[in-house]
């Protein structure tokens, strides 16, 4: 339906036709109806961690409630959540923040919601590094922004091709979009590579947002290096985070920016019309988190990487498959291109995930979603059993397409 029908059918404003269709709805709800005729379908899209909440967690927010915090709460974050994000950036990333410069939002999405809002007037570019998580270039066009994509180098694992990013900066440009760890991919940055994004900024005079919420699933004794702790970069930089993905909470909602004064302020004043604060338990809970032991996350992170291993062996092996080494996250991102046209009704990455779905029972989402057509996504936050068996599906798939 061309954009303005959409909207204009149902009299909805604009921005809702020049919203993308989640790539994932039509694949869940397929998922779905699969699934209430009994068929057992492995499910490797989910971007969520298959592990429980930690315990000490879901005690701190059991306290809470107890104690009453059932009210309206600090819109901007309690004083000591926004103390402990402050303490945690300190003590993990180096980084110097005053409370007064964080600001606590419903899950890491909803800060970055945030973030394109107070930055872009209409037409501002936002540069975007593709593939992309899929609500960066949707979240740019509700604030107004114009997405602006440059692709990543996939015979480089996805790192940044620095010349291309030069070249997309324009007189409009106001920001810039870093995603590492990478959704999808996998790549983390390496300190040149954030060097490098550091540099163009300061030249150019442009926006950071920089979206660390995969920081502690690197592999490999990779380092994660966020952006604000280089030379002049603070003060031009969002960082958002977020306790979904490292502490297995993400239907808690709890995600963070932290950002010059003047940026937060605004950030709290617009969310402050939007939703108003967390509530004061899970608050609770976040601080309880955040002060955690390392080793709650080492562990998760352990398992990951076993998983990641298995994983990529396997995809290795299989016929038309190229993948290349996820470096942090849980993702694998497989180029697919050499499977597709090899029989009718299979061109596109999304045929391809709707045939895996159909005949496989296996379920993976389609590269076209994140900006990269011809390839497909497959979480591994989930059991071995589960990715063992996927997988052999899978092979039985591409194997029959490959002919081999
Ligand atoms: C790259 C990236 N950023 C942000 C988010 C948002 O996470 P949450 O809103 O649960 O904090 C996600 C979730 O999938 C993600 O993959």
């Amino acid at each position: 339906m061309a954009e303005q029908d959409r909207a204009g059918a149902a009299r909805l404003a604009g921005r809702v036709g020049r919203m993308a269709p989640s790539p994932t709805v039509s694949l869940d709800s397929r998922v779905k109806e699969l699934r209430s005729q009994g068929v057992d379908i492995v499910n490797f899209t989910a971007g969520e961690p298959d592990f429980p909440t930690p315990e000490p967690v879901k005690e701190a927010a059991r306290a809470g409630l107890k104690a009453e915090l059932t009210k309206y709460a600090p819109v901007a974050g309690t004083p000591d959540l926004r103390r402990a994000v402050a303490d945690k950036l300190a003590r993990e990333n180096g980084l110097s923040y005053d409370p007064a410069e964080i600001v606590v939002s419903f899950g890491g999405k909803h800060s970055l919601y945030n973030a394109f809002m107070v930055l872009c007037d209409p037409g501002d570019e936002v540069i975007i590094p593709a593939p992309y998580w899929v609500s960066y270039p949707e979240q740019a066009k509700l604030a107004g922004g114009e997405p602006v994509f440059v692709p990543t180098d996939p015979d480089r694992g996805f790192h940044l091709d620095l010349d291309a990013l030069a070249r997309a900066v324009t007189p409009r440009t106001r920001a810039i979009v870093l995603n590492s760890p990478s959704n999808p991919t996998g790549a983390v940055l390496s300190r040149q590579e954030i060097e490098a994004v550091a540099d163009l900024a300061r030249r150019h005079d442009l926006w950071v947002i920089s979206d660390e919420i995969y920081e502690h699933l690197v592999y490999d004794g990779r380092e994660h290096v966020s952006i604000a702790g280089l030379e002049g970069m603070k003060e031009r930089t969002i960082l958002v985070n977020g306790l979904s993905k490292a502490f297995a909470m993400t239907g808690w909602r709890v995600g963070y920016a932290a950002a010059p004064r003047p940026v937060a302020e605004a950030m709290t004043a617009f969310q402050g019309h939007v939703t108003h604060g967390l509530p004061g338990f899970i608050q609770a809970a976040a601080v309880a988190a955040l002060q955690s032991p390392p080793e709650t996350v080492q562990a998760m992170v352990r398992e990951y990487d076993r998983r990641r291993r298995y994983v990529v062996e396997r995809l290795r092996s299989m016929p038309g498959v190229r993948c290349a080494e996820p470096e942090g996250a849980f993702y694998a991102f497989l180029d697919i291109s050499a499977l597709l046209g090899r029989q009718a009704g299979i061109e596109t990455d999304m045929d391809l995930a709707s045939h895996l779905l159909e005949e496989g029972r296996v379920a993976v989402v389609p590269g076209t979603g994140f900006g990269w057509p011809g390839a497909l996504r497959l979480s591994y936050a989930t059991s071995m059993e589960q990715l063992q068996e996927g997988l052999d599906r899978m092979e039985r798939v591409f194997r029959a397409l490959a002919g081999a």
